[in-house]
C-alpha cells in the first residue's frame, strides 16, 4: 500500500451541527478543498471509480457537484454538462420538478447537451435523501442520455437515499 492509500480522507471533512437548519449536521467538504494534496487524493479516487464506467460525458449537478465534475472531466478526458436551477441555462432546455419533504424543486438541462445513447456519469458531492440525485438522473434519462452510474463524495447511507436513485452508485465517504 502507498502512503497515498493509506490516508483517511474522513480526517478533512468538518461536521457544522445545526445547519442549514436546526437538527442537521452538514457535511463540509471546504476543509478538504483547503489540502492541496488531500483534494488531489480525492479526485484520483474518485477518477479510478469513474473510469470503470467509461463515460462519454460528466454532468454537473448545481451547484457543488461542479467542483468534483470539471476535474474530473479533465483527468478522464470526457466531456462535461451542468444541471441547473431553474433560469440559468441559455438556450432550449428539458426541466425535471420533483418533490421535497416541503414544497419541490426543479433542475434543468441543455436541450442538445447530450446525444442519445451517450454515456453519462453524474456527479454532485453529497447524497443524502437523495432526491437530488434521483432527479438528475431521470432528467438525464428524459434528455436521452444512458446514465451508467452516480458519483459522490459523501453519503449519508442512514436516510437510505441510494435505494431512489436508478442507476448504480459509488461513493468515496459513506457516514451511517
Ligand atoms: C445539497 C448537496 C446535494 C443535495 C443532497 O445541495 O450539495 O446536491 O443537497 O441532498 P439530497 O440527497 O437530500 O437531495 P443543495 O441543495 O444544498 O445546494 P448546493 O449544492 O447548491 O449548495
Ligand atoms: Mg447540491
Amino acid at each position: 500500500m502507498t502512503q497515498h492509500e493509506a490516508i483517511d480522507l474522513k480526517r478533512y471533512i468538518r461536521n457544522i451541527p445545526d445547519f442549514p437548519k436546526p437538527g442537521i449536521l452538514f457535511y463540509d467538504i471546504s476543509t478538504l478543498m483547503r489540502e492541496p494534496d488531500a483534494w488531489q487524493i480525492a479526485m484520483g479516487r474518485l477518477a479510478r471509480q469513474i473510469a470503470a464506467w467509461e463515460p462519454d460525458m460528466l454532468a454537473a449537478v448545481e451547484s457543488r457537484g461542479f467542483l468534483t465534475a470539471a476535474p474530473l472531466a479533465d483527468r478522464l478526458g470526457c466531456g462535461m454538462l451542468m444541471l441547473r436551477k431553474p433560469g440559468k441555462l441559455p438556450g432550449a432546455t428539458i426541466s425535471h420538478t420533483y418533490d421535497l419533504e416541503y414544497g419541490s424543486d426543479t433542475l434543468q438541462i441543455q436541450a442538445d447537451a447530450v446525444k442519445p445513447g451517450q454515456r453519462v456519469v453524474v456527479m454532485d458531492d453529497l447524497l443524502a435523501t437523495g432526491g437530488t440525485l434521483s432527479a438528475s438522473v431521470t432528467l438525464l434519462q428524459k434528455a436521452g442520455a444512458n446514465v451508467v452510474g452516480a458519483s459522490v463524495l459523501v453519503e449519508l447511507t442512514g436516510l437510505g437515499g441510494r435505494a431512489k436513485v436508478n442507476a448504480p452508485v459509488k461513493t468515496l465517504l459513506s457516514y451511517d
